[in-house]
């Protein structure tokens, strides 16, 4: 597959990800197909979508049209095997669970041609264990975006260890083609970001835990002292308390370190359905959700 046949972009999963790798797919020109378990899922997709475009709309920084032009080039569906129909690249975005990807690349593989290149966007999980069920080894890769994926300029493209130097390739030219930059990343445990961000969301809670400052200072501190643009909990709430563990048990299971040792506050607040803005309560309440 090259760049130049590409034409439908399949976007599995429309959670926070999948909807905005979606939407910067179909503003780059690319047909796109949604994919998600059930039509109020993929209707979640679709508002995740249209809202922040709608408030730029406002702001006077884009037209109705334009809008409508992202939106009307991404088809949403229910039905795993037909979102793959006809299309040319496979991004996986679905729950972060080893096993629920495995089952969804399974099935798809079936249906896809060989040449439909498979990109996961995994945060922290084996590209080669999940390239093992498919028939498509080689042509299979990690596309990490970031939160939010239509205005984060990164992605780290991971190599699997079978993936092709073309696959890779391949991904570096489609990342461009999106607008990012990518970094090239062997496969390790939580690649280069999240294996130096996720730790230090992890102290933060460490240092809360402690009683060492309140959320409010330690944010304020790292944003002042470090010019980020959010501090530690703000990171938190918005990426979700739980991908924030989901990666931390990743970094320590993978690695056997104790430094990775998840915080117990962490634990507990994922456990009392803290996950962040998203459940309307993280290290910060936001009122109802
Ligand atoms: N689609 C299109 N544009 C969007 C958008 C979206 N979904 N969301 C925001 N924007 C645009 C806004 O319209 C605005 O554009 P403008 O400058 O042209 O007006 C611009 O982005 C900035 O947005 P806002 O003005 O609403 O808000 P802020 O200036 O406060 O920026 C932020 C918001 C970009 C989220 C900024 O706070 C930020 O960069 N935060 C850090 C995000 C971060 O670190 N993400 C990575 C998390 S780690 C991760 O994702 C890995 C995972 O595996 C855990």
């Amino acid at each position: 597959m090259k760049l130049e046949d590409i034409k439908r972009i399949t976007v599995l999963g429309a959670g926070t990800m999948g909807a905005g790798i979606a939407q910067t797919c179909s503003q780059a020109g690319f047909k796109v197909t949604m994919m998600d378990l059930t039509e109020d899922l993929v209707k979640g997709g679709f508002g995740r979508i249209r809202t922040p475009l709608e408030k730029r709309v406002e702001r006077g920084k884009m037209t109705q049209e334009q809008v409508e032009d992202i939106i009307g080039g991404i088809k949403g569906t229910t039905d795993l095997r037909g979102a793959v129909k006809g299309t040319h690249f496979v991004i996986e975005a679905v729950f972060e669970d080893m096993r629920v990807k495995k089952e969804v690349l399974e099935t798809i593989d079936d249906v896809c041609p060989p040449e439909v290149v498979f990109a996961s966007n995994t945060s922290s999980l084996s590209v080669t264990e999940m390239a093992s069920v498919t028939s498509r080894p080689d042509r299979f890769l990690g596309m990490h975006f970031f939160n939010p994926a239509p205005v984060m300029r990164l992605i780290e493209l991971i190599r699997g260890s079978e993936t092709s130097d073309e696959t890779v390739a391949l991904g570096r030219e489609l990342s461009m083609k999106l607008g990012k930059e990518p970094v090239e990343v062997l496969e390790t445990p939580g690649f280069v970001v999240n294996r130096i961000l996720v730790p230090m969301m992890n102290e933060a809670f460490n240092l809360l835990l402690e009683g060492a400052a309140s959320p409010e200072d330690i944010d304020k501190a790292m944003k002042l002292g470090t010019n980020m643009p959010m501090g530690p909990f703000e990171l938190a709430d918005f990426t979700g308390l739980d991908v924030g563990l989901a990666v931390m048990e990743v970094l320590q299971r993978e690695t056997g370190d104790p430094k990775f040792r998840p915080s117990p506050l962490l634990r507990q607040y994922v456990r009392a359905g803290r996950l962040g803005r998203k459940t309307g309560r993280g290290v910060y309440d936001y009122g109802s959700k």
